[in-house]
């Protein structure tokens, strides 16, 4: 079967609809940033929201809808919140939502550093100033299983031109909170810690490039990431590294911590291709967790280049061998 989705990515007026988030019980426990978000983002006004009869909480988050959508059927939220990847918590996929309930995320900044105009440590009421949108985006883990989520961030070029890099910026990398106390999984070797993530400066500015503060309407949960996390969807799943604490532009290819572990596993690229295998599997299908197949995951279905996203990003690659492992 193969996935499809609304081309060209463009906006238009039904697309940005804007949608209200009203912070919740729910919100203050899976996020808990909500403190932050309400400083960031102001009173909430007007009745057009989803709680139009309650009266409007202090400081809603605010996102309007995109067409960087899919009409696949989404990921249930329960699946996308206890199925993860986050070594910092555990190896395991139900380690992050078990564990995860410890990190603080608040305050937070980011620290920018490197070949930009303007380094400094950004607050993440700075960040969330920024236009947030909703983007329903395919995640395809480099272990073949894949969702269907929908994320609420802004995009990461917004983000690179607030820090305006320099001319010989060609690279950026990313790294993830290191926090021994509240991430036991940093007491094993399993990586070279702090999780270590790159690209290249136009993937980076690439429009589908997301910085992620939500999903599903919410602030994002801990163990998806929380506060900020970025959202590659054209690229495995290990690209989108969570929970960010530092942005250095270079003019040289930052380490990664994947590839650094396992270089002839993990490239540097890890474009989403099915055609060529992870020397341990084939990356050809993927078993999708949409709740079609329960949590036997029994969903199995083609795997597509770029993930489906080939005529937003291809052209990135102009010139590069695409059969040859990166
Ligand atoms: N970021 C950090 N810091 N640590 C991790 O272990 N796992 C990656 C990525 N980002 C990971 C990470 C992998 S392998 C995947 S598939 C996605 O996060 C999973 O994101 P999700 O748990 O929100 O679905």
């Amino acid at each position: 079967m193969l996935l499809k989705h609304r081309t060209p990515l463009t906006l238009t007026d039904n697309d940005v609809t804007p949608h209200r988030v009203y912070l919740n019980r729910r919100n203050l426990m899976l996020g808990g940033i909500a403190t932050t978000a309400l400083a960031a983002c102001g009173e909430a006004s007007g009745d057009d929201g989803p709680s139009a009869t309650q009266a409007a909480p202090k400081g809603a988050l605010e996102y309007a809808k995109s067409a960087y959508t899919t009409s696949e059927t989404q990921t249930p939220f329960e699946q996308a919140t206890t199925y993860n990847n986050y070594y910092e918590f555990g190896t395991s996929k139900t380690d992050p939502a078990a564990r995860a309930g410890q990190l603080v995320p608040e305050p937070w900044s980011i620290k920018v550093s490197g070949l930009v105009g303007k380094p400094g440590v950004y607050d993440l009421e700075t960040l969330m100033k920024q236009q947030l949108e909703e983007r329903i985006y395919r995640l395809r883990c480099v272990e073949a299983w894949s969702m269907v989520i929908p994320w609420i961030g802004f995009p990461m070029s917004a983000l690179i031109d607030m820090v305006e890099p320099l001319g010989s910026a060609k690279y950026v990398g990313f790294k993830t909170l290191y926090r021994p106390e509240q991430m036991p999984g940093l007491r094993y070797p399993i990586l070279d810690w702090p999780y270590e993530e790159g690209l290249r400066l136009d993937e980076a500015r690439n429009p589908l490039t997301l910085m992620a503060v939500g999903m599903y309407g919410q602030l994002l949960p801990n163990q998806n990431g929380a506060p900020i996390r970025l959202v590659v969807p054209w690229k495995y799943g290990f690209k989108s590294i969570k929970s960010i604490v530092e942005i250095a532009f270079s003019d040289e290819q930052p380490a990664t911590s994947w590839n650094k572990s396992a270089p002839q596993e993990y490239g540097f690229y890890s474009n989403v291709n099915p055609a060529v295998s992870h020397p341990r599997w084939s990356q050809a299908t993927e078993r999708r967790l949409d709740g079609r197949g329960g949590l036997a995951m029994l969903t199995r279905q083609e795997t597509l280049p770029f993930n489906g996203y080939a005529d937003e990003v291809a052209s990135l690659y102009d010139g590069m061998d695409l059969a040859k492992f990166y």
